[in-house]
Order: structure tokens, then sequence, then C-alpha cells
């Protein structure tokens, strides 16, 4: 098995990546460890880079379309990874996820009707719908034990009739759900009493730790299949969130075809040449550096989880079963949201993403991306204790 070095530091400063070099408009300063927006600090499979560079010494990079090998590759992928078996041409594909999203929504609602999102969450889900003249129908998370459940008799009591789509985050970011088949089945016989499509959210469904799996949401019942329109990417699992290349799965012929002529209508149909070279060799090669990543992943995630839920009385770490995130409770310090950031930029030295940008459950919170070498942790969680202890 070839080894990776996840260790390395990287210095990604000067490269216009929003991580490092918008440190100053989001935080007020270049002097904070960054682990907030959600890329990694990691290099890309080797495979991935050799494509890319392959590429790259052709020297035109003129339109481009998606070649058969695309359809085929996020095939295989669809059914190794998640054994879910989805036809060539139930594929589509979507610059990014949120743009999948906003197309979805434009496409099957109108100004006006209800939105379903599930609180604390990514936070586009709330503008996408608000700034398209959308309403917000919140069905917020239920925190349990240190883990959040979905609450069912609220989601059944609040649809009415305007109600038409969900936009559901499985994994859920920010809190790191990885939510069961049971779940996911009882959340599809809810839309399906109430003829409510589903925009699934599957960004995250690479990233899982030991004793999870990825249900894909269109995959637990015939409705689902039917009605959900499946946004997905290589972009979170091999770091290549720049590249802007995304897929799209719909089952149903008649949705699939109303979403493709939304990419015509918007004219954004074709493809990033080395998105698509980048697709093609993770799906095909990547399997082995994934691997390798997640058990790093994975230490990383129980480093951080144990080292605030041993060395920090006022802050909660919640330990998630998908993606490299973990959302972290402030609440107990009684500190305003504005006080636990500047105390995180201006004593510890860290910046992460503030909860309450998440929506209701939010606030208190904040989220900490641990898609970076080990030591930048250790250095940071010393500073996090010294500041908050
Ligand atoms: C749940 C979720 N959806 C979508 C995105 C962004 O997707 P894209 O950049 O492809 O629009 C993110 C990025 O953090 C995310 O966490």
């Amino acid at each position: 098995m070839p080894t990776y070095n996840f260790d390395k530091i990287i210095d990604r400063t000067h490269t216009s990546c929003i991580k490092y070099d918008a440190r100053s408009k989001i935080f007020g300063t270049e002097d904070v460890t960054p682990l907030w927006v959600a890329d990694m600090d990691f290099e890309v499979a080797p495979e991935i880079a050799e494509a890319i560079g392959k590429r790259a010494q052709h020297h035109v990079y003129g339109y481009t379309m998606r070649c058969p090998e695309y359809y085929a590759t996020t095939q295989k992928w669809l059914k190794r990874r998640y054994n879910w078996e989805v036809a060539e041409n139930e594929i589509s594909y979507s610059p990014g996820v949120v743009s999948a999203i906003v197309m979805s929504m434009l496409a099957f609602t109108k100004p006006g009707d209800k939105v379903i999102v599930q609180s604390p969450v990514y936070f586009p889900f709330f503008s996408s719908i608000e700034n398209n003249g959308r309403r917000i129908l919140n069905n917020t998370l239920v925190p349990e034990n240190g883990s959040y459940k979905m609450d069912f008799e609220h989601l059944e009591r609040s649809i009415d009739h305007n109600t038409r789509m969900m936009f559901l985050c499985n994994p859920h970011n920010p809190v790191g759900r990885s939510w069961t088949k049971d779940e996911l089945t009882k959340l599809a016989s809810i839309a399906e009493k109430n003829n409510i499509m589903v925009v699934s959210d599957e960004i995250h469904a690479d990233i899982l730790f030991s004793g999870h799996t990825h249900t894909p949401f269109a995959s637990v019942s015939a409705y689902a299949k039917e009605n959900t329109i499946t946004c997905m990417a290589p972009s979170k699992t091999f770091n290549l969130a720049g590249l802007s290349t995304s897929i799209v799965v719909i089952q149903n012929s008649k949705i699939l075809r109303t979403y493709n002529q939304m990419l015509d209508n918007y004219h954004i149909g074709l493809t990033n040449p080395f998105g698509l070279e980048a697709l093609k060799a993770a799906y095909q090669k990547g399997d082995v550096w994934l691997e390798a990543l997640l058990v790093y992943l994975e230490g990383n995630r129980d480093y951080v989880y144990s080292f605030i839920n041993e060395n920090i009385k006022g802050v909660e770490a919640y330990l998630p079963e998908s993606t490299f995130l973990m959302w972290l409770d402030f609440r107990k310090l009684g500190l305003s949201d504005r006080e636990v950031q500047k105390r995180l930029v201006d004593d510890a030295g860290i910046g992460l993403s503030g909860g309450a940008m998440f929506g209701e459950g939010g606030s208190g919170f904040q989220r900490l991306n641990f898609g970076c070498p080990r030591s930048v942790l250790e250095n940071t969680m010393e500073r996090l204790a010294d500041t908050f202890k």
C-alpha cells in the first residue's frame, strides 16, 4: 500500500485560496490558523495531479464536453462505494452542488413556495431559498446525547399545501450525522405522503468514519427514486473544490429533462477540462488514497474530540460520523457569539465558522475543519485550551 504524507505542511498562501488569502476579509487579521471553509490542506492523490498535469501539457483548453468515460466512471463509483445502481442516462452535471440545488429549486418551485431545511445546516441553503423569493420551512434538528436527530413529528405538523421541496443534507454539515437508512426511509415516507420533491445534497458522502455507511436518499424507496435530485461531487472527498465539477443524479426522466433544460438556459452545461480529468482519475484510481485519508481524518477527529472534551470544560465537541467538520458547543461558557469569536481570533488565533450562520440552533456553536495536518491541530488545541479553560 502506498504511503501518503498527510502531515506535510503546505503553504497555501498567495494561491488565491479563500481559506488563507481571505483571512483579513473574514477575520480582520491574517494572524489566524484557518480552520473554517470546508476544503482540506492536503495535496490531492498523485493520480489526480498526474491526470491534470497531462491535460495541462496539451496547451489547448477549449470548450469541453463530458465524454462517455465521465458517465461510466461515475456509475462505477456509485455502485462500488454505495452499492447504488444508476443508469448512464440518469447522470447529469453541475459546476457546483449549490448551483444544482438552486437550479432544481427554480425549476420545480415557484415564488412563495416553501422549502424545508433542517437547521443548523450549511448556510447557502437559506440564501438560496430567500434570495429567490421562496420561503424557508425550518425543521430544526434536535440535539440529543452529543448528537442530533430529525424531528419527524414537527415536520409532519409543519408541512402545508405551499410546501413543495426539501433540501436534505446527507450526510449533514455541520452536525456530522450520516443519516441511517431507517431515518431516511421515514423521511421518504413523509415526503411521499405530502408529495415533496427532495434535493439531496450528498457532497460529503465519501467522508465516513468507522461503523458508518452512506445511504443515498434516492435509494430508500420507489417514491424517493422518482422524486429526488441527488447532488454529489468528488470535490470534498478528493479536495477538488476549485475545479467546479459536480454530479447530479435524477432517476425520473421528466425531472431530468427539466433539470437539463435549466443547464441549457443558464448555458452552464459544458465542463471544466481539468475538473473532468480530475473526476475520472479520482473515481478510477483514488480508492487507495481515500482509504488512507479516512484513516488520517479519523485520527484527527478523535484527537480533537478527546482533547476538547477532556481539557476544556466549557466547550463540548460533538463526534462527527461523517465530514471533516466538528461541531463545538461553547454555550456553557455563557459568552455571546461575538465574544467567543473575538476570543478565538484575538486570543487563540483560530479562525472557525461561527455557528449562528447555520441558522436556528447554531448560536453558541462553532464549526471546526479538521482536514489539515495533525501538528496544526495540536498547536491550535493548545491555544484553544489556554484561551477557554
Ligand atoms: C453540504 C454542502 N453542500 C455544498 C457545498 C458546496 O458545494 P459547491 O462548492 O459544489 O457548490 C458544501 C461546502 O462546504 C457543503 O458542505
